[in-house]
């Protein structure tokens, strides 16, 4: 049968380093607190310092029901990825293309391409793909930024995964010198992001129903 792809591309910008954006794309514990009118399980099945294969229940905006998918993404260069989404018994194959361009030191240009390969005869859906893809770009996007600006102001102040911030922790340290320290150095995203959740072995799920901001199944 002859294949046909529903197209669709989304783009903005945000006042954060390039790495940080990155991180929170692949920080996938947070899709079901974060993001929890779109998700509602993320399980991580393997993962590398390049690639990222996961099951997700997901809902689509305007799509009523939810749907079961297995995401693989790639990190192609440091300025691209790619996540190739799989449902419906793989009949359903979706590619998307993340490219990131610095904008200056602290802000980023991404722009989301959309491939959805469809038989020839749903080529009437391009309409409707188009504006689901671009309504969920625009809600995930904001539904990302208090963390994301949340992350950026810890990390300026020295803060690290699962150690903190130093000056908090060691009161010898002046938190000026903290400061000074970090304002020299570049965001640096170092993959697989750290765990808090038991999102490897179970998967994560939604804890409190109707909260963006503690949401993570623990
Ligand atoms: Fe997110």
């Amino acid at each position: 049968m002859k294949k046909i792809y529903l197209t669709s591309t989304s783009i903005a910008d945000a006042p954060f380093p390039k790495d940080l954006l990155l991180w929170n794309y692949w920080d996938h514990e947070h899709v079901v607190g974060t993001h929890f009118e779109h998700y509602k399980k993320v399980k991580i099945i393997r993962e590398d310092q390049k690639e990222c294969l996961s099951e997700r229940i997901a809902k689509l905006p305007l799509i009523p029901f939810y749907i079961n998918e297995r995401s693989l993404a790639v990190l192609e260069n440091p300025n691209k990825m790619v996540v190739y989404h799989y449902t419906l018994f793989d009949l359903v194959k979706h590619k998307q293309i993340f490219e990131f361009e610095e904008t200056s030191e602290n802000s980023c240009k991404v722009k989301r391409s959309d491939f959805m390969e469809v038989p020839f005869f749903l080529k009437f859906l391009q309409g409707l793909f188009d504006k689901i893809m671009k309504k969920w770009f625009l809600e995930v996007w904001k539904e990302d930024m208090p963390m994301r600006e949340r992350r950026f102001k810890v990390w300026k102040l020295g803060f690290k995964d699962f150690k903190g911030i130093n000056f908090i922790n060691n009161k010898d340290i002046s938190s000026k010198d903290c400061v000074i320290q970090k304002s020299s150095e570049k965001y640096k995203l170092n993959l697989p992001i750290s765990k808090v959740t038991n999102i490897k072995r179970e998967g994560s799920f939604r804890l409190f129903k109707k909260s963006k901001h503690i949401g993570y199944g623990l």
